[in-house]
């Protein structure tokens, strides 16, 4: 049977209880699910992207169905590189969705067998983004219930 190889991507600057909420989900359509860290953001990150890899391994515990791995460039390229694994996002609110259609569309124009599953997180987790997080953290509230605790302690480190 060939195994089914999904490609997880993002920021995670930090990866937050909400990602980690959308990559048990994806276990269970992929044998493999693939982290990837984009490396060449536009935004000024908290996390180096050795910080968040270094991070996310260790809350993954080393899990070899889920490897961490970084990646530079356009998304497609690296999809293509991978052989072409199916793309997976998670999916909060109405905002996420005009953000996602859009870029999907433009990634199927860049590489047209270019394909994106979308997972719903828990409700609980739809309001959690990486970027309140860091938000609240920076303004002294409590994130604990938010992220890993890995995260918690390296953000209270980044704070301090
Ligand atoms: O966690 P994020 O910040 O929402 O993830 C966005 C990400 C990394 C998936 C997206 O910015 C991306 O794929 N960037 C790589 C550059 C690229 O391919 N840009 C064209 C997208 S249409």
């Amino acid at each position: 049977m060939t195994e089914r190889i999904a490609l997880y991507p993002g920021s995670f600057d930090p990866l937050t209880n909400g990602h980690l909420d959308v990559l048990s989900r994806a276990r269970r359509i992929a044998d493999r699910v693939i982290v990837a860290i984009l490396e060449n953001d536009s935004k000024t990150p908290l996390f180096t992207v050795a910080e968040r890899i270094e991070m996310i391994r260790e809350i993954l515990k080393d899990d070899p169905s889920t490897p961490v791995l970084s990646f530079n460039g356009l998304l497609v390229d690296f999809v293509k590189k991978l052989g072409d694994p199916v793309v997976l996002r998670g999916l909060r609110v109405l905002s996420d969705f005009e953000y996602e259609f859009q870029m999907a569309l433009m990634n199927r124009k860049l590489h047209p067998s270019f394909e994106v599953v979308y997972l719903m997180p828990d409700e609980k987790y739809t309001y959690v983004s990486s970027s309140m997080v860091k938000e609240i953290a920076r303004l002294g509230g409590k994130i604990d219930e938010l992220v890993p605790a890995p995260v918690l302690n390296a953000i209270r480190k980044k704070i301090q």
